[in-house]
């Protein structure tokens, strides 16, 4: 009795460990996004767009995406990266009116995005 429950405890085991195999973990993450302000020019900011994630190769393909609501204009809006670059700069120029900028980050790859909305205060 106590070895076959030892025996049925290993096939569920063995059953699970090879599910596991079978459905690697692949995923592309964001980190929360970096805001600089460029000296000099106030209506120009330079985000930071940086991911993580596993199951990828360094040299997998994956797309950074920054876009916001117009007026404001991104100098890239789709920028098309290497896994391992792990990070995409985006220029945006924030005309005078516009008070709180309000975009949309994203991270791609074939099959595992992230999209979350960002916004900060525009002052002068
Ligand atoms: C957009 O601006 C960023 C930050 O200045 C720069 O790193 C990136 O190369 C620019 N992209 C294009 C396509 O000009």
């Amino acid at each position: 009795m106590k070895f076959a429950h030892i025996t049925i405890l290993s096939l569920l085991l063995l059953a699970v460990y090879t599910a596991a195999k079978r459905l690697p973990t692949h995923e592309v993450l964001p980190t929360p996004i970096l805001i600089h302000a460029v000296k000099g020019n106030p209506n120009k900011y330079i985000v930071e767009n940086v991911w993580y994630g596993n199951g990828y190769e360094d040299d997998d393909k994956v797309t950074a995406v920054f876009k916001c609501e117009a007026p404001v204009k991104v100098n890239a809006t789709d920028q098309p990266k290497i896994f391992n670059d792990r990070r995409a700069f985006f220029e945006l120029t924030v005309p005078d009116s516009v008070k709180t900028v309000k975009c949309r980050r994203g991270i791609f790859d074939i099959d595992s995005f992230r999209f979350s909305a960002v916004s900060f205060p525009h002052t002068k």
